[in-house]
């Protein structure tokens, strides 16, 4: 970035934008944020509060609200919005999540504001009459959308807050209303996914504007302001009831849509009771179902916590045999057990208990690989899908969560006239029993499609605790990779005693079960993958996957923040 957009900014803080008519109240308040000039920090410490996201404006306007007297649930608020406009392919207002939160006084909160099928979604809605399956429908579209939920999700969490909406929204209308310059990954992105908005739009929009964008265009996002200003002032109303609702139906009409008027009207997030484990000295607590996320980490620490993990060394042939062993087994089960458990009855006391764990493990052969027997292979998708933010203040309130689209930029859907993308979260459902998702999963009966049923996710926001201590909020994108990103991450921190930072950017694995493969990062040790394949085992190189962040309380007492190097993901505070 140049001196020259800085004064462009500057020449509209003094503006009045005609078409919105947004003022720039919260960026004269805070001009140290620049939308048109501004950089990532990887890392850094602070003495109060600290945020880690996927953008650098969302996470310095979470720290700032926290300056002005907000708490993590206001951060986390604002930065959600923020995200939903600066962070285009995942951040949202028209998808979903989950918010794991600890109170200073340990209360533990789980919201979940995930999407659920709409009325008029029924098990067999993307077959054929010859019951063959269309992935088309179930990921590209409004009619692979599930009712939105994370609006819903961001009042709830107000409860929690201390600040008004009007305040934690007026960042993000700023933002769409008057622009912001995109980083080079984002003109990628959008430049990839041109063809697709306009295929999948029944109008085109601000992210097809142009043909090309370069890193340094500025964003402008009008329509999507409006959206956020109608929030803004009629509250959940602006969002479910009225012009925005409508406009959501009559996009669905363009693409097969299903989501109606009294599905907008009636949708609630949810409260689940968070899952808790210990291991090695640290309690853990994660994401109950609909997520598979707490249950899937839960299942695979325990496997491992008999070895010495530690000694084996990160990344080493054995460490990694044992925790793809751990994994296997694990998402077998996810396949088998997981739903909404408003729908299935998830055998979440059993899956997660330490004596299963061990039971599990019970034929497991040290040095040789494991194969799981099943019918075909997925592929595997890569993208950054999903976004994850972290907050804790200065109380040691922590807050974490993650927050999808599904794929990135959703199902390339933006709703003409408001401006914001829609999710593809139906593909999360199992379509058919055996038939992979976007990520390769398979399911079965437990996720299947039901009228208002929540479909099952991989998304993990997870915190933990030492000594009944606030100590970590951490998180990432990437579909069924998520679990073992955050088990990794936490094995890295706690068995290898790396720093957050140095645990968030090692190489990855990932096991799911099926395919019968571990696929490994481009910078994974070959010494370590030649070994694992003389062990028995498959293997396959890819991209990088996820985009972890996180907050940690250090020992004398300032939170350390770290953004992952594999995107924007960038860490404020004070
Ligand atoms: N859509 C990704 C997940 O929820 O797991």
């Amino acid at each position: 970035m140049n001196k020259t957009f800085t004064s462009i900014f500057i020449g509209l803080l003094l503006t009045v934008n005609a078409i919105t008519g947004s003022t720039q109240q919260f960026f004269k308040k805070h001009p140290q944020i620049n939308p048109y000039n501004y950089q990532l920090v990887k890392e850094a410490e602070f003495d109060h509060a600290a945020v880690t996201s996927a953008h650098p404006l969302a996470s310095m306007v979470g720290a700032a609200i926290m300056q002005d007297g907000g708490n993590a649930y206001d951060a986390a608020i604002a930065v959600q919005f923020s995200l939903a406009v600066v962070h285009p392919g995942a951040g949202n207002i028209g998808g979903g999540g989950f918010m794991l939160a600890r109170n200073a006084d340990g209360k533990l909160i789980g919201i979940d504001f995930r999407e659920a099928a709409p009325s008029k979604g029924h098990r067999d809605m993307y077959l054929d009459s010859a019951g063959n399956p269309s992935n088309t429908l179930s990921r590209d579209g409004a009619s692979a959308s599930g009712i939105p939920g994370s609006v819903a999700g961001m009042f709830e969490i107000l409860k929690y807050a201390k600040l008004p909406m009007a305040k934690l929204i007026q960042p993000a209308i700023e933002i769409a209303a008057f622009g912001y310059v995109i980083t080079e990954k984002e003109a990628r992105g959008l430049n990839a996914t041109r063809a697709a908005f306009l295929k999948n739009s029944s109008a085109p929009s601000a992210f097809t504007q142009k043909e090309q964008w370069k890193a340094g265009d500025t964003l402008v996002q009008t329509d999507l302001a409006n959206t956020l200003k109608r929030i803004q002032q009629k509250g959940l109303a602006g969002f479910y009831e009225g012009e925005t609702a409508a406009l959501i139906v009559k996009e669905m009409a363009y693409s097969k849509g299903i989501i109606s008027l009294e599905d907008l009207k009636n949708y609630q997030p949810k409260y689940r009771t968070p899952l808790e484990f210990d291991y090695r000295g640290h309690h853990i607590i994660s994401f109950a179902p609909p997520s598979s996320g707490g249950i899937l980490i839960a299942q695979m620490m325990q496997m491992i916590q008999p070895y010495d993990v530690s000694a084996m060394g990160a990344n080493t042939p054995a460490a990694v045999s044992l925790m793809a062993e751990a994994q296997r087994r694990a998402y077998a089960d996810r396949a088998e057990h997981m739903g909404d458990p408003d729908f299935y009855k998830v055998p979440t006391k059993t899956l997660i208990s330490n004596a299963y764990a061990q039971q599990r493990m019970a034929d497991y052969k040290v040095g040789i690989a494991g194969q799981s027997k099943n019918i075909q292979a997925g592929k595997v998708h890569e993208s950054e899908q999903t976004t994850h933010f972290s907050v804790i203040d200065s109380k040691g309130n922590m807050v974490a969560i993650t927050t999808t689209l599904n794929d990135t930029y959703g199902n390339k859907t933006i709703v003409a006239g408001a401006g914001f993308l829609l999710n593809n979260e139906m593909d999360d459902f199992s379509i058919k029993p055996g038939v992979p998702n976007m990520y390769g999963a398979i399911g079965g009966e437990a996720n299947s499609i039901q009228p208002g049923k929540r479909m099952l996710s991989s998304m993990t926001p997870t915190l933990v605790t030492i000594n009944n201590k606030p100590y970590l909020s951490i998180g990432t994108p990437g579909g069924t990779t998520i679990p073992n990103q955050v088990y990794e991450g936490l094995v890295n921190m706690i068995d290898h005693k790396m720093s957050l930072k140095a645990a968030i950017d090692a190489p990855r694995f990932h096991h799911q079960w099926m395919p019968d493969n571990i696929s490994f990062e481009v910078d994974f040790p070959e010494a370590t993958i030649e070994a694992l394949k003389a062990m028995g085992y498959t293997t396959a190189k890819r991209g990088y996957f996820g985009r972890m962040d996180g907050v940690v309380i250090l020992n004398n007492g300032k939170k350390q923040a770290a953004g992952d190097k594999r995107g924007d993901d960038s860490v404020a505070g004070f």
